[in-house]
């Protein structure tokens, strides 16, 4: 093989293959790929990307045109076209979390058929990530069979796992942290790293030159180490959402700081998706279970990721009470921003969930809406839009950290949305200047004060059973004020609290110790309830009678309801108004 010229092929066009081609292609190497999907085979062909890949587009379409990257319809001749082939289909999960090697077999045996043709030493590179084993058992072993040859002495065979990113490929292909080489035999091991020394020249990244089964393990223990990190995080952010006054974005920032831990990876959030971290970590437990080896960390990490999606829809219920019938905004849905890939997305449970407790979810993201129409259909509303995903809303969900969304101040929230409440699952904003302003809550936030819907009422009901009722703005009720839900502080009681928020908002003083209960139901009209909770009150023998701060404030007394402003209680308040007050 002449090294000056050495020729590349890929099997499979997906983010990693398409990635590592475009990239070695846009550096003058020969690269010639394939796909089984004809679709893909064309649109590549034509210089573009089968997918949203910040910068890929670019690179390709150059390679293309240049001729240095050829999209084939026939693997053989991709094969035997080059010196260097590498597997990079994808390896899915199977129904019980185990690897599903479909792909990585055939093109094993598609290599083994073409190598039985070719007369020289060819490489063969397995960069699709496979369990412990798989390149030298599976592929080496389908290789040998359908080409008569044998690995080691006619071909070479490598384990050479990828670490790109989705989102940020193309930059983590030019500047890995590193290399992984896992070689069957020296020579395997000494062309491929000749090649990546090619290719990334004086910024070479460190080279680890280990055996197949190790190379295979390192790409899977470093997922799982990475998936165990934003677990930890989660699992501490549930306990700061309990705890006053703590903040997971603090302990980050704290822990981070020890160089052996590490700042990055400690993003607490709704969860984590994708179509890597979930398929792998489930193919690693279920591989480790067939060696008999538990994985209790591995477990666990998966256990946290399984309910944190569902944290935000509660938060959302604890800021607005019952989502029945709300008009819900979910802002972002792929599994993380800068891709349009829905695999695994952490906003499928969430819009699920939201689903099944009633809300109407319209949703906005800036990629990936058809791929999340074939997941939703019909079942909810898209936004074309972050203006029109929250006008109107009555709750908005940060589910993916687009840049789109970060920007966004309380004020946007504060003139677009029907009820200005926000839940942040992926702490994008200042979360102590959201809480000032509007209803706020976010993953591991713990502040001081909670929104609490009770405080919703429709009327104050005093020990002496006296009622306050409490509405403002709504005719006949001209001149009352409501308490449209409010917060709580850490270390007063509700009452306390209903006590406070009636001076801040009338400059009323009501006494705590007076209240014994408000009445409230913030997803039915407050008016009709107000008078259902005087007419109740009447019928338990209470006294009904204005409250002494109704009058010291000069506002309506109890008889004065008027008749017609009724509706269907008119038999309520024609009783009630006969009373005696
Ligand atoms: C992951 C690895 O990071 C890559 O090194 C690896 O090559 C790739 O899998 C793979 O096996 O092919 P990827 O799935 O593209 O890459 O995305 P990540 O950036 O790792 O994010 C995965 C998930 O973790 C996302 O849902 C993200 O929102 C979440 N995450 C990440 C957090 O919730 N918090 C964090 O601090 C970081």
């Amino acid at each position: 093989m002449n090294e000056d010229k050495v020729r590349l092929s890929f099997l499979g066009l997906g983010y990693v293959g398409l990635t590592t081609a475009a990239c070695f292609a846009s550096r003058d190497f020969k690269v010639l790929c394939f796909d089984v999907d004809k679709f893909k085979v064309e649109i590549v062909r034509s210089g573009k990307v089968p997918f949203f890949e910040p910068g890929l587009e670019e690179l390709v379409k150059a390679s293309v045109e240049r001729g240095t990257l050829k999209a084939l319809e026939g693997s053989r001749e991709a094969i035997l076209g080059s010196d260097i082939t590498f597997i990079t289909v994808g390896t899915p999960a199977k129904e019980d979390g185990s690897i599903d090697l479909t792909y990585v077999k055939e093109a094993s045996k598609i290599i083994g058929e073409a190598l039985h043709d070719k007369r020289g030493w060819h490489l063969v590179v397995v960069k699709s990530t496979v369990v412990p084993t798989t390149t030298e058992k599976v592929v080496g072993r389908t290789v040998e069979k359908c080409s008569g040859k044998l690995a080691g002495r006619d071909f070479g065979l490598c384990a050479n796992p990828e670490f790109l990113r989705e989102g940020n490929a193309v930059e983590d292909t030019f500047k890995p942290d590193r290399i992984v080489i896992g070689e069957s035999d020296r020579r395997s091991g000494d062309v491929l790293e000749e090649l990546y020394r090619k290719f990334y020249g004086e910024n070479i990244p460190p080279i680890v030159r280990t055996t197949p089964v190790n190379a295979e393990l390192i790409k899977y223990a470093n997922n799982a180490f990475l998936a165990t990190k934003v677990s930890f995080m989660n699992m501490i952010a549930s306990l700061c959402q309990k705890l006053p006054g703590a903040d997971v974005e603090a302990i980050a920032e704290g822990i981070g700081l020890d160089k052996r831990i590490g700042p990055l990876f400690l993003e607490a959030g709704i969860g984590w998706g994708g179509s890597c971290f979930p398929k792998d970590l489930k193919a690693l437990v279920n591989f480790s279970q067939k060696m008999e080896v538990d994985l209790p960390i591995i477990e666990a990490t998966l256990k946290v990721n399984e309910t944190q999606p569902y944290k935000i829809v509660e938060l959302a219920k604890e800021l607005v009470g019952g989502l029945e019938n709300r008009r819900i905004s979910v802002l972002g849905l792929s599994f993380k921003p800068e891709t349009d890939d829905m695999r695994y997305a952490v906003s499928i449970k969430v819009v699920n969930r939201l689903l099944e407790e009633g809300a109407k979810v319209i949703a906005y993201d800036p990629k990936a809406v058809p791929n999340a129409r074939k997941i939703f259909g019909e079942s909810i509303e898209y936004a074309n839009s972050v203006e029109e995903c929250l006008k109107g809303s009555e709750c908005a969900l940060i589910v993916t950290e687009w840049s789109a969304f970060k920007s966004l101040k309380p004020e946007d929230f504060i003139r677009l949305m029907k009820i200005p409440a926000v839940v942040d699952g992926r702490r994008i904003y200042d979360a102590k200047l959201f809480s000032s302003k509007l209803r706020f809550a976010a993953i591991g936030f713990g502040e001081k004060r909670y929104y609490n819907p009770a405080l919703a009422v429709n009327a104050i009901i005093y020990k002496d059973k006296s009622v306050l009722l409490v509405k403002r703005g709504v005719e006949p009720f001209k001149g009352l004020w409501s308490l449209p839900g409010g917060f709580v502080e850490y270390d007063e009681t509700v009452e306390e609290a209903l006590a406070r928020e009636v001076e801040e908002e009338t400059g009323l003083k009501v006494r705590p110790e007076r209240i014994l209960g408000v009445y409230s139901n913030p997803t039915r009209s407050p008016v009709k309830h107000a008078i259902t909770i005087c007419y109740t009150c009447i019928m338990l023998g209470g006294e009904l009678k204005p409250s002494d701060e109704c009058v010291e404030a000069k506002f309506f007394t109890l008889n004065s309801l008027p008749r017609e402003m009724a509706f269907d209680h008119k038999k309520i308040v024609e009783d009630f108004i006969s009373q005696e007050c």
